[in-house]
């Protein structure tokens, strides 16, 4: 394990994260996946942030309203079956972590493990959450990603303050 500045694989990150990434959650002991393909690394009030956009019908949204922490797992290996099915399946009636066989590693600053694959892994804690609205988005978004397939389900803004990162 290498502990590393947030930005040193900002690149690799943004670039796999277009391929699917693992956002981890944890509450009232539960353990939780789900691949997400959208987010963020920059900075908010002089802090490194890690952004993640989870729609409220997520398993995911239901923990990170119970313990606002979550850590992102960035695997650098092929795990595309994993992503798939991580990004498929829901936590409320899968055991994503069992099925998939994740070993988990506690976290070091966050009470949210880490998947134990290779990769890049970062510990988060929310400082602000936000809402999206309808209003705030172009036509073209609200038809191709809100529509009725979507069933209006909007996602919901946590920027997680990044407070630990390295490499397995
Ligand atoms: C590659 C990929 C990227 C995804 N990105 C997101 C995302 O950024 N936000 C989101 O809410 N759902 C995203 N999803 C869908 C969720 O992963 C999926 O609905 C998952 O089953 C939710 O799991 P949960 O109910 O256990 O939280 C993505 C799915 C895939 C396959």
């Amino acid at each position: 394990m290498t502990e590393i500045e947030f930005n040193e694989k900002a690149r690799e990150t943004l670039q796999l994260l277009s391929k699917g990434v693992f956002l981890t959650t944890a509450a009232e002991d539960k353990v939780n996946t789900m691949s997400i393909g959208w987010g963020y690394l920059g900075w908010a009030w002089k802090k490194p942030i890690f952004g993640v956009m989870v729609r409220h019908s997520r398993f995911t949204h239901e923990l990170l309203e119970k313990n606002a922490q979550f850590t992102v797992t960035v695997p650098t290996v092929d795990m595309s079956k994993e992503m798939a099915f991580c990004g498929t399946k829901s936590g409320r009636d899968t055991d994503k972590i069992k099925a998939c066989g994740f070993e988990l590693l506690p976290g070091k600053t966050v009470s949210v493990p880490v998947l134990n694959c290779k990769g890049y892994q970062y510990e988060c804690r929310v400082l602000c959450k936000t809402e999206m609205t309808e209003d705030c988005m172009p036509e073209e978004a609200k038809k191709l990603w809100y529509g009725p397939q979507a069933g209006g389900d909007l996602h919901t803004f946590y920027f997680g303050e990044i407070t630990a990162c390295y490499l397995i």
